[in-house]
């Protein structure tokens, strides 16, 4: 199988399987399974388990995650650009916010480009990330509802964040304004079950911001020639900013994306990171696909866009693993 052996690529149709998925109901419930099939569930065949994540997707609310104890805050972060940071902030929202969760993501690429797939109007001069970070307004002035669900918000991204990173250095408390912005009253009255932080291609004091902000670290890596490169700086800053200003900071997401099957390549690549990165990488891997690009010129997540599409199951199944991780963690403690 694709991306290691555990590794789960969603793709539309699997030709290995012979069998069949006749008894999937249109709302994807499926109906009770008969003669041969016996026994067989909805989500013992690929197409059928598609079938079921399909409908989630066109019927929000049909299955919900588990509300998580605690809020869980994660930074997006890869000083290497164009590997999948916004398009897994957003999609992973959508994601999470169609399975039930109340989500915010926080845009602080000067970009705006999640902004963009979220919906949400950025132009200069709308309270944004730059007014948060600057004292400016308060996160609930900067709030925004995505016009494609009700629980999904976001903090937009301004061009005007692009001088944020030189008028920051003159600022009290520098690293810590992000933290100190998103105040837990702000984020307890929203009801947020995950915070997503979108950061720029770089490991200047908007990414600093981020990691002093949130716990928990993601690394989207693409499987592509130099994959790791730079990854190896990230993890120093990560070090250093755990042992300054955020002792609680860890890498616990790797998330694998544009992954191409048919090449050798997308293999090695998920093989190399799975070594270096263990446990931390999702088993649901983003596959390439041309949706997942489109998407955004559309100011939709490929949630949105193509419900039943390869980009969007994979970007659910990555969801539901990532929460499933928070259901686990809970365990742990108890
Ligand atoms: N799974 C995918 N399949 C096809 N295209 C993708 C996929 N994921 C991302 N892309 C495309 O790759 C480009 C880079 O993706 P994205 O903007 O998410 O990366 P980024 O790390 O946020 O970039 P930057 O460093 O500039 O912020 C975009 O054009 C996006 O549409
Ligand atoms: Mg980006």
């Amino acid at each position: 199988m694709s991306g290691g052996p555990e590794a789960t690529v969603s793709r539309e149709t699997d030709h290995n399987s012979s069998r069949s998925t006749d008894h999937v109901s249109p709302n994807g419930q499926g109906a009770e399974p008969s003669g041969p099939y016996d026994g067989i569930s909805l989500e013992d065949t690929p197409i059928g388990a598609a079938a079921q994540r399909a409908s989630q997707v066109l019927h929000p609310g049909s299955v919900s995650l588990p509300k998580p104890d605690r809020r869980r805050m994660l930074t997006i972060a890869n000083q290497k650009g164009g590997v999948g940071k916004t398009t897994t902030a957003v999609n992973l929202a959508s994601a999470l916010a169609v399975q039930g969760l109340t989500v915010l993501v926080v845009d602080l690429d000067p970009q705006g480009n999640a902004s963009t797939a979220l919906g949400v109007p950025h132009h200069s001069g709308v309270p944004s990330s730059y007014e948060l970070l600057i004292g400016e307004v308060t996160p609930k002035e900067a709030l925004q509802q995505s016009p494609h669900s009700e629980k999904l918000f976001c903090i937009p991204a301004t061009i005007d964040l692009a001088g944020a990173e030189i008028e920051l250095v003159s600022m009290v408390a520098r690293e810590n304004r992000l933290k100190n912005a998103l105040s837990e009253s702000f984020l307890n009255e929203l009801d947020v079950d995950f915070v997503l932080i979108d950061c720029p291609p770089s490991l200047g004091l908007l990414t600093v911001n981020a990691l002093v902000a949130a716990n928990e670290v993601l690394i989207p890596i693409q499987c592509e020639y130099y994959a790791l490169e730079g990854v190896g700086q990230l993890l120093r800053n990560i070090e250093l900013v755990k042992s300054h200003l955020n002792p609680a900071l860890h890498v616990s997401t790797v998330l694998l994306t544009m992954y191409d099957g048919r090449t050798k390549l997308a293999d090695q690549v998920a093989e190399e990171v799975r070594g270096h990165f263990g446990e931390a990488v999702l088993k649901a891997v983003i596959p390439r696909s041309v949706k997942v690009s489109e998407a955004p010129g559309y100011g939709m997540t490929v949630l949105d866009y193509d419900p039943g599409s390869r980009g969007a199951m994979s970007y659910l199944d990555a969801g539901r693993e990532l929460a499933a991780r928070t259901a686990s963690i809970k365990a742990q403690e108890n």
